[in-house]
């Protein structure tokens, strides 16, 4: 019961007010046991995660529309995502909704259960996008992408982790029972406590999605090179970077998710100069032959490990991420040594945060080397636009 709570509590936060679950977890489950504390997360992503397909069967099984916000609704989500998808008993289910509500919504959720129940109400195998995000997706990326981008919003993604030595990958393979997919990485199942591996507190990984690791990779060898990493916090790229062996100067505005890169290295031993200061004003001592630029954006490619994401971003905020997008580009444009490379990427899905705002850039003296879309379900982890761009010498 205090779990099921708890996940309407995220919903509500999450879905009307439009925070992201990571960021209001530990406030509403304080206090509870640890098993609580997981099966109110699971509750909530997996509501998260099949939202349209459960307010789909909500609306078939009301007889008047139940607004969008509704207490009714938020625990209507929680009860079906536990009972279709965690398998929660039908007398489980019912018992711990109606205790959640009074008078009337309770009345009403009490016959929306028990009628789905009746009606032998199910979920499909993979849960439907939600709109509008699935129809700009069907026509930018055709229709087996789209069968592939919701296969990958029904699972529960694996937890990649970069290590901050290469060398130690098949001990940490083996230590923490994962897989490795390329020196410096390893592998592990979507429901480990990440706070819990050994390993974590004595620096030797972070968390890291694979396909982060290739933004950086397309920097080429870092090895002894100065490379300036901007938009840089909390510093997955900048501990990539300076565990291979590059001087990183690491800028970024938000002095808290800063700190969190100082943490960081730390905790891990790697090094790099950390500068707090907004792009658009500040500008460096020196240029740099590698940049890498990972521009804040709708982060639509995150969608596996944030289904939030899809509801707290509209496309209508493309626009204005854009014009921010073709603005810290040109700066970073400014400070490429000549014949140096940069990179750009945004961990979005969107052609108006990627090939748009590259096309912009031989305004700035850069050309266009090659641009590169990692797909979540086809891709090694979230989505991805990655553009390689150069300077000419001379
Ligand atoms: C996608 S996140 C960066 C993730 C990071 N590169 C990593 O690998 O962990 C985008 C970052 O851009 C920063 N940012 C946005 N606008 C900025 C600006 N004008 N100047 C500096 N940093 C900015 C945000 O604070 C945020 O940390």
């Amino acid at each position: 019961m205090p779990a099921r709570a708890a996940a309407v509590r995220l919903l509500h936060d999450v879905l009307t007010l439009g925070r992201s679950l990571d960021e209001v977890f530990d406030r509403h489950v304080q206090g509870l046991p640890s098993s609580d504390r997981s099966l109110a997360h699971a509750l909530a992503a997996q509501a998260l995660r099949w939202r349209v397909d459960l307010d789909r069967l909500i609306d078939g099984a009301c007889v008047r529309p139940l607004a969008a916000d509704a207490r009714a609704r938020q625990v209507l989500r929680v009860a079906l995502a536990g009972r279709l998808r965690l398998g929660t008993p039908v007398h489980a289910t019912i018992a711990t909704s109606l205790a959640l509500l009074d008078g009337g919504p309770r009345r009403l959720v009490h016959a929306i259960l028990a009628r789905l129940d009746r009606e032998g109400a199910t979920l499909g195998d993979v849960p439907t996008l939600p709109e509008p995000w699935a129809g700009r997706w069907a026509a930018a990326f055709g229709p087996d992408a789209v069968t592939a981008l919701r296969a990958a919003l029904g699972e529960i993604p694996p937890i990649d982790l970069s290590l901050a030595r290469a060398v130690e990958t098949i001990t940490w393979a083996s230590r923490l029972d994962g897989c490795s997919l390329e020196p410096g990485h390893v592998r592990i199942g979507g429901s480990h406590r990440v706070e819990a591996l050994p390993g974590l507190a004595e620096g030797a990984f972070w968390v890291q999605d694979l396909a982060a690791r290739q933004v950086v990779h397309r920097l080429g060898d870092v090895a002894g090179r100065d490379v300036l990493d901007l938009c840089a916090a909390p510093g997955g790229k900048t501990l990539q970077l300076a565990a291979a062996g590059a001087r990183v100067t690491a800028v970024d505005r938000a002095p808290g998710r800063m700190a969190l890169l100082r943490d960081h290295l730390v905790r891990t031993g790697l090094n790099a100069c950390t500068v707090v200061a907004d792009i658009l004003e500040w500008r460096p001592d020196q240029s740099f032959d590698r940049i890498l630029l990972d521009a804040p954006c709708s982060a639509t490619g995150t969608f596996r490990r944030h289904p939030e994401v899809l509801s707290r971003r509209h496309p209508r905020d493309l626009a204005a991420l854009a014009e921010i997008q073709r603005q810290l580009l040109a700066r970073a444009c400014n400070w490429l040594a000549p014949g140096g490379r940069l990179v750009y990427a945004v961990c979005s899905l969107e052609p108006e945060e990627g090939e748009a705002v590259v096309a912009t850039a031989r305004a700035s003296g850069v050309e266009l080397q090659g641009t590169e879309r990692l797909m979540p379900g086809t891709g090694p982890g979230d989505g991805f636009f990655v553009a390689t761009l150069r300077k000419a010498i001379g």
